[in-house]
């Protein structure tokens, strides 16, 4: 069946759902298309925190109801290391915080949203044989199988690709166009979400000879914990009262204890820094993970996948009435926040982790550096003010 939409948008994660709330609130018409089903995407443990301008931009487009009865507004972090525990105060260095709502709860929120307004034909789940064509032209096309078996041919004014690293979307772009810095970590984090109140009041972030830990929440009963593991270990290899032991020691402090609790959900991601530049080839505007991965280490990921939509759904609006001066600096816009985020979350993460078969330099540069973040005003301020975030437009 051959149709035609303003925006074609492809995936259906933070990016592409917030796209289509914020074009529908100008008044343009998208197709958003995802490959899984609403109950996948509803439930696949994620990120946790949101920079102060993600709750803002939220707020002012009517998105944050659930977020502000339920978020939690953390005013700091602790930076464990050598048997210390230290607190950042973000609120007193920068003026600002950061919330701690999963990106579970973030896309639920979106799914209900759209189709509140625009009905069930809002998102388009469980797609099949997606392509995008054409791209270099004024008119490029989205195709796709719908859930019954309907071919579709979507004939768009532009599209956007949020359908996250693995999409189509990159690919697409002839390989010759585009510039790919890429770095792979020595190690992965294994997470677990636990049904268990959290045993902290704000994040701990855990160095530690035996590797990284961090100890986050979901809710007043809810934990999540990491920790660095190999690359390649098998889940299989970590049964829960593994995973609380080895937690337990990394986080071990006198007269402090953490407490285990049954494990709702457990996985192993492997970590690695990534920027795909230009962001955009002909009327194909690449957001989010599609474009660049960080390490989760500062947990960038999800509030720059926010950030790029925030600029991108101005540009396509000027786009779409004939102004593509936003368009045309989508891409080196959105790449300055890219970059900072980028090195902030290497930083993070080359400060914290433990390279396997490393030497002792490793570990004292590490060791002076988290004294001087936790000790200097300077740099806990650049620190506060990385993990708050940049100002969004
Ligand atoms: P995604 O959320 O990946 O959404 C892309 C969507 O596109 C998906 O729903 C996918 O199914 C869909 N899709 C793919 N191909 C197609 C296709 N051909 N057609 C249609 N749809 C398609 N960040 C943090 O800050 N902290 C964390 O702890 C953290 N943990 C993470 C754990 C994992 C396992 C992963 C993968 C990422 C994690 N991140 C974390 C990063 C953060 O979750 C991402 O940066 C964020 O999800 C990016 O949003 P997005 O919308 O760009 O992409
Ligand atoms: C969470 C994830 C992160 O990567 C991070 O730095 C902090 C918190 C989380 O999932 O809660």
């Amino acid at each position: 069946m051959r149709t035609r939409t303003q925006i074609g948008i492809v995936g259906a994660g933070p990016a592409g759902l917030l796209l289509s709330h914020l074009l529908a609130l100008r008044g343009i018409d998208s197709v958003l298309i995802e490959t899984r089903s609403r109950e996948y995407c509803e439930a696949r443990q994620r990120a946790g925190v949101l920079e102060a301008g993600s709750v803002r931009l939220l707020r002012e487009v009517g998105l944050a109801g659930r977020l502000d009865r339920q978020g939690i507004e953390h005013g700091g972090i602790y930076l464990q290391f050598a048997g210390e525990r230290r607190h950042l105060d973000f609120r007193e260095l920068t003026g600002r915080t950061v919330t701690v709502y999963a990106q579970t709860e973030v896309v639920k929120d979106l799914i209900a949203r759209r189709i509140a307004d625009a009905g069930e034909a809002a998102i388009q789940f469980s797609v099949t044989d997606t392509s995008v064509t054409r791209l270099e032209t004024d008119t490029p096309v989205l195709r796709y199988t719908s859930e019954d078996g309907v071919q579709y041919e979507v004939s768009c004014d532009a599209i956007a690709g949020c359908d996250g690293f693995h999409g189509i979307c990159r690919p697409a772009i002839p390989a010759s166009e585009l510039t790919v810095v890429e770095r792979g970590y020595p190690y992965a984090w294994l997470g677990i979400l636990a049904d268990i109140p959290p045993s902290t009041d704000e994040l701990i972030y855990a160095h530690h000879r035996r590797g990284f830990a961090l100890h986050s929440l979901r809710g007043p009963t809810t934990s999540r914990l990491y920790l660095q593991v190999d690359p390649d270990e098998d889940i299989a290899n970590w049964p829960d009262d593994r995973i609380w032991a080895e937690l337990s020691e990394r986080f071990a402090l006198p007269g402090w204890d953490l407490k285990p609790g049954p494990v709702l959900d457990k996985n192993i991601t492997p970590m690695r820094s990534f920027v795909s530049a230009p962001m955009r080839h002909g009327r194909l505007f690449l957001a989010g993970d599609a474009a660049h991965i960080v390490p989760p280490t500062g947990a960038k990921g999800l509030n720059l996948a926010l950030a790029d939509v925030a600029h991108l759904a101005p540009a396509l609006d000027g786009l779409v009435r004939g102004q593509p001066d936003k368009a045309d600096a989508y891409s080196a816009t959105c790449l300055d926040r890219v970059w900072r985020s980028t090195h902030f979350s290497w930083w993070m993460t080359t400060m914290l982790h433990r390279t396997p078969g490393a030497d002792d330099m490793e570990a004292q540069l590490q060791l002076a550096q988290l004294r001087y973040v936790t000790s200097s005003r300077a740099a806990a301020t650049s620190l506060a003010e990385n993990y708050t975030g940049l100002p969004l437009p």
